[in-house]
């Protein structure tokens, strides 16, 4: 587990788009995880900027993201389908075709869960998946108590977590009760994870998943176990890290062929 603590959020995510430009780079029909919420909304745009400016190919690109709400359709503006289309999609050449996402309109969810699970095998598996973290240490909607080697399926939000996507609802009454999401062994298989967190209210569990022990209470900290997961920082994220200022010291004294 590699932790980067960058000055600001937009550092970090000038660095993470970087991160994946290198991966599309190198390998041009590149699978990727994609995560929503507010935390990879810059990313997306530096994305976005990298496409415009530096013509980063998106056309050989299959993404499946974690995870969709149950019972919102693609044109409901708080579905994740909306958001991808509005943070990323609409503003690169990736073919829709190959951009997945939970079908939560899918009336038998098991079926739809085991299609999906499908699809990530017959695309080759992933190899690049985005994550951010929430309050409660859940990775995609895995909320504490998840079975750490769980696959797609249905999930019940805890009430924190309706809560915290309050924002994104006309009125609390709105907001789902159930998701379709990736399981923590669907992501623990991606080939490398990328989970970012900024700010003050991710500093909690970012200490947990990345210091504690790892634990079904905090699905993040099963990112320990993956032989190749970074986490991108900001410094108020990382302000709870006991080991942070060696942190920075391992990235300080990088051989230049690891840096990005
Ligand atoms: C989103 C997802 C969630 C979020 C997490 C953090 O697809 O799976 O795990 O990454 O809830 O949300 P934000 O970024 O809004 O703080």
């Amino acid at each position: 587990m590699e932790i980067l603590i960058l000055p600001t959020k937009q550092e970090a995510c000038v660095l993470g788009a970087r991160w994946i430009a290198r991966l599309l780079r190198n390998k041009s029909h590149a699978v990727l995880g994609l995560a929503t919420g507010s935390t990879p909304v810059l990313l997306y745009r530096e994305l976005i900027r990298l496409h415009r400016e530096e013509r980063l190919d998106f056309s050989g690109v299959t993404s499946f993201n974690l995870d969709e709400y149950l019972g919102l359709g693609p044109d409901h503006p708080a579905s994740y389908r909306r958001f991808m289309e509005e943070n990323l999609f609409q503003h690169i050449n990736i073919a829709p075709e190959k951009t997945h996402i939970p079908n939560g309109l899918a009336t038998d969810v098991p079926a739809a869960c085991a299609t999906y699970e499908e699809e990530i095998q017959r695309a080759g598996g992933i190899d690049l998946q985005i994550l951010g973290i929430g309050g409660d240490g859940h990775i995609g909607f895995n909320e504490p108590g998840s079975s750490l080697s769980s696959r797609t399926r249905i999930k019940t939000l805890t009430d924190r977590t309706r809560r915290d996507n309050a924002q994104f609802f006309e009125k609390p009454g709105d907001i789902p009760w159930h998701v379709i999401t990736m399981g923590v062994g669907t992501i623990m298989d991606a080939r490398e994870i990328l989970l970012l967190a900024f700010g003050k209210g991710k500093a909690a569990p970012i200490a947990a998943a990345v210091e504690g022990p790892v634990t079904a209470s905090v699905p993040a900290s099963i990112l320990q176990f993956h032989p190749k997961a970074t986490i991108l920082l900001d410094e108020e994220a990382a302000s709870g890290l006991e080991r942070a200022d060696y942190y920075r010291w391992v990235h300080e004294h990088k051989p230049g062929w690891q840096r990005v």
